[in-house]
């Protein structure tokens, strides 16, 4: 028997990971394609399992593909969904029925007869018996042959939430809180959000014969960590897939980000050491022993892990010095450069003194939750800046916003509009789309907040534009497609502008979301420009708006704050009214997206203080988007 590897001294689940979700999604639909085409060749009929949610759309769109492309027939596949929400009918915008017909049933041959969902329309009493004629029929059919998985940021698969046991079967469920914050806004509002689901169980699922469990995105990477490698819990139902003998974990680099393999190489091989690994590893050791960067010393290194480091590139003080001078320099009061000023250790170039700065926000918010403080101080330094809103965000406003303004507006005598905005909330009841109309009104109340947010940093009106983006007003959560006329509109914005500076974000979200696509918009968009000069001379700053921030070994421009720019900065994210209490919070724990940005922003600083740098009240930070593994620059 061969020695195991270090990673798979870690990992408790084979787990491959690709590049990106699409690369992912290609192999897993190939493995599926194979497998139904050997059944058919022997007549025989092949048993699916199947998730919902944003992880498989990419799947469904390559197996739709293949159907169409390749001749893949789904005649002799049965279909079982693990879950579907209790209490709506299959007609509801969000029902899991309505998702699947429209993102895999509705293109592909698959007989009606052979499609199973669970029922959420059923009367409560008769939920139990509905569940047991589940479980009859997946046994009746000869078992699953391949259950794809999704996973929840509790850890729950299907809606096994924490709490779910390994022998759990079919059955009706209370969604987590923190579940039913992240549907919040496919149903507009978390009180919109079904209490009960009906889902598969534990044990369901552990009796498929293969399970592949999908992840993209940097919001999956914790609960991927602790799958992966944490013994298994009740508290995280995905764990107990490491007891099943063909569970394979299929993860774009986003999800497998906090994996020890790709956290801290140097635990499970013999890494190259580039100053950017020496640099993490160095930060990552003062972190965990509690001791600033230099007082490090040579016994440090030896005793975790990083004797080769200290060999190769010690003594410790001699390695402690030059990571201590690089994480200085990340530090800058002057996000835009300082004029006259030596920049060579600075991470923004002095000239030219007056920069065309272009901030992308993907939605009205993303912009100041993640660098309010930055955005004052470049308006304070005479930039010229421009904040664009890639897309209104009206899918993002609860109705009772809606409600309010319009009632604000037939009270000072404007009726028209508000009796009409007002009559459609009233009919619609709370679980039907917005008309065009009403959207409209809602990207409104949007742009005011953002107009209103932004004159607290300082930023007049002329210099904020809504672009509002074809792929945001045809689409809705998690079904976003880019398309052309979204890369012209952002192409003609950078265009006009040739800016010296661009702050963006969204490289590393879940690829179904707003940040992604429109960062992706953004780098078709800048694709067409690589060869202009203006945009040799532009740097692409990338900054975290999703409760995330960079890890410390990775900031490459440190903002700090005052503590009445802290003030000031929650202030303007405060001006987002209609975004209070929406926002996803990371731990369910209900504080708000101003509390939350703000405690990231001191919590960083925290971390500057700890390595033996200044002590700053809080710091918004940046990424070279040269830097990124992937960037075109
Ligand atoms: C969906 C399901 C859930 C999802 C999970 C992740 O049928 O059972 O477990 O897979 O909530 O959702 P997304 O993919 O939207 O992040």
């Amino acid at each position: 028997m061969s020695e195991p590897s270090g990673q798979e001294l870690y990992e408790r689940i084979p787990t491959k990971v690709f590049e990106d979700a699409s690369l992912a999604v290609c192999e897993v639909a190939k493995e599926i394609a194979e497998a139904i085409r050997a059944r058919q060749a022997e007549g025989k009929s092949f048993v699916l399992g199947l998730a919902t949610g944003s992880t498989p759309v990419p799947l469904y769109r390559e197996l739709v593909r293949m159907h169409r492309e390749e001749g893949l027939s789904f005649a002799n596949v049965t279909s079982f969904n693990l879950d579907e929400y209790f209490g709506i009918e299959s007609r509801h915008p969000e029902s899991y029925h309505r998702f699947m017909r429209e993102q895999l049933f509705d293109h592909i041959d698959m007989p009606e007869a052979q499609i199973n969902i669970p029922q959420g329309a059923v009367a409560r009493e008769e939920v139990f018996e509905a569940c047991q004629a589940y479980e009859e029929k997946i046994e009746a059919c000869g078992g699953i042959d391949v259950q794809i998985l999704g996973i929840g940021r509790t850890g729950h698969i299907g809606f096994n939430e924490p709490g779910s046991g390994p022998h759990s079967r079919t059955r009706l469920v209370t969604l987590d809180r923190l579940t039913r914050l992240d549907a919040a806004r496919d149903f507009q509002g978390e009180h919109n959000v079904p209490r009960y689901a009906v889902t598969m169980g534990v044990g369901t699922i552990m009796d498929a014969r293969k399970v592949y469990l999908l992840a993209w995105g940097r919001s999956k990477a914790e609960v991927i960590k602790a799958a992966v490698e944490d013994a298994p819990v009740e508290s995280l139902p995905a764990s107990f897939l490491q007891a099943h003998s063909n569970a394979y974990f299929i993860l774009d680099t986003a999800s497998a980000s906090e994996l020890t393999r790709n956290k801290y190489p140097w635990l499970v091989g013999f890494p190259e050491w580039t100053p950017e690994l020496a640099r993490e590893s160095v930060t990552h050791l003062s972190l965990k022993l509690g001791k600033p960067l230099l007082k490090l010393v040579d016994k440090d290194y030896q005793e975790n892990g990083l004797s080769e480091l200290v060999t190769e590139q010690g003594p410790a003080y001699g390695l402690n010095i030059r990571v201590f001078n690089e994480v200085q320099h990340t530090i800058t009061g002057w996000p835009g450069g300082k004029p006259d000023a030596d920049d060579t250790y600075r991470p923004e170039r002095a000239l030219p003194a007056r920069k065309r700065v272009l901030v992308l926000s993907p939605e009205p918010q993303d912009d100041v939750l993640a660098m309010a403080a930055t955005l004052s101080r470049l308006v304070a330094h005479g930039h010229e800046v421009t904040v664009a809103y890639l897309t209104s965000g009206s899918l993002g406003v609860p109705d009772e916003e809606a409600n309010w303004a319009a009632d604000l507006m037939l009270e000072a005598g404007d009726s028209a509009i508000a009796s009409d905005v007002l009559r459609e909330l009233e009919e619609k009841g709370a679980f039907s789309e917005d008309s065009p109309r009403l959207r409209t009104f809602k990207s409104y109340l949007r742009r005011n907040e953002a107009r209103a947010s932004l004159e607290m940093c300082g930023l007049s009106k002329s210099c904020i534009r809504f672009l509002d983006l074809p792929f945001y007003e045809k689409g809705r959560y998690r079904r976003f497609e880019v398309g052309e006329e979204d890369v012209a509109a952002m192409s003609r914005l950078i265009d006009e502008i040739k800016p010296h500076q661009i702050f963006v974000t969204g490289e590393a979200a879940d690829p179904s979301s707003v940040q992604a696509k429109s960062f992706s918009v953004f780098e078709n968009a800048i694709r067409s420009f690589s060869s202009e000069p203006w945009y040799k001379d532009c740097y692409v700053w990338l900054y975290r708006s999703d409760g995330r921030e960079w890890d410390i070994h990775q900031v490459e421009m440190a903002v700090p704050c005052s503590p009445d720019e802290v003030k000031a900065k929650a202030q303007a994210i405060y001006q987002h009214r209609s975004q209070r209490s929406q926002l996803p919070s990371m731990n369910a724990d209900q504080s708000e997206a101003w509390e939350q940005a703000v405690e990231r922003n001191r919590g960083t600083a925290v971390l500057y203080d700890k390595l033996g740098l200044a002590e700053y009240e809080a710091i918004e930070c940046f990424v070279r988007w040269s830097t990124v593994k992937g960037a075109s620059k």
